[in-house]
């Protein structure tokens, strides 16, 4: 497990810093995801949009600070619905992951969250095993959901 980890939030910082995180988080982002997955990460989601969280993971210590993951959530009065958890390919099975999932149930409750909700594909092991240990229980299964053969799973962590 890393201990040298910062876990913000982009609205923290001040416009340049927003955007090169941002920047950093397309370019991970890209490289991780089918193109027809890929999520955009332009300046709209720094300027406020106050439902829209995107938390990112760098190492301490690194000026200016590095991606070394990220996730989006949107908040909507008592539920949160966990759109994308990413962790670079190269800082994978090192804890990351799981850090951040920690650092998001901590901070929702907080803000008096009663839950997160979110889907995932049921190919995606790596992902799925997170959420499972990260507390998550698998609520439903719906065929198709992400397209063609490609089943979308119904995840649920209470607060
Ligand atoms: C899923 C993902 C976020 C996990 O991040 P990570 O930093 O590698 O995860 P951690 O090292 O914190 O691992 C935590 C737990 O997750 C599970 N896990 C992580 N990677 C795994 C893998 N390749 N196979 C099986 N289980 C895995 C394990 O239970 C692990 O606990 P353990 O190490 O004690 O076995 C990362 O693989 C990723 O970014 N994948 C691509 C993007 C993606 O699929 N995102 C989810 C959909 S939006």
């Amino acid at each position: 497990m890393r201990t040298d980890l910062i876990l913000s939030d982009i609205h923290s910082l001040n416009r340049t810093q927003a955007l090169d995180i941002l920047a950093q988080i397309a370019r991970v982002e890209k490289k991780s995801f089918p193109a027809n997955e890929v999520m955009s990460f332009g300046e709209e989601l720094w300027r406020k949009k106050p439902n829209t969280r995107v938390l990112y993971t760098a190492a301490s210590g690194a000026n200016p600070p590095v991606v070394l993951a990220y996730a989006v959530y949107v908040r909507q009065k008592g539920v949160a619905l966990l759109h994308k958890v990413c962790v670079a390919e190269s800082h994978r099975r090192q804890g990351v992951g799981i850090q951040l999932m920690q650092y998001i149930r901590t901070r929702l409750q907080k803000e008096g969250c009663q839950y997160i909700q979110l889907w995932v594909d049921q190919d995606r092991a790596p992902a799925r095993a997170l959420y499972v240990r990260s507390g998550y229980a698998e609520r439903e299964a719906i065929a198709d959901y992400y397209g063609p053969g490609r089943t979308g799973i119904r995840m649920v962590l209470n607060l």
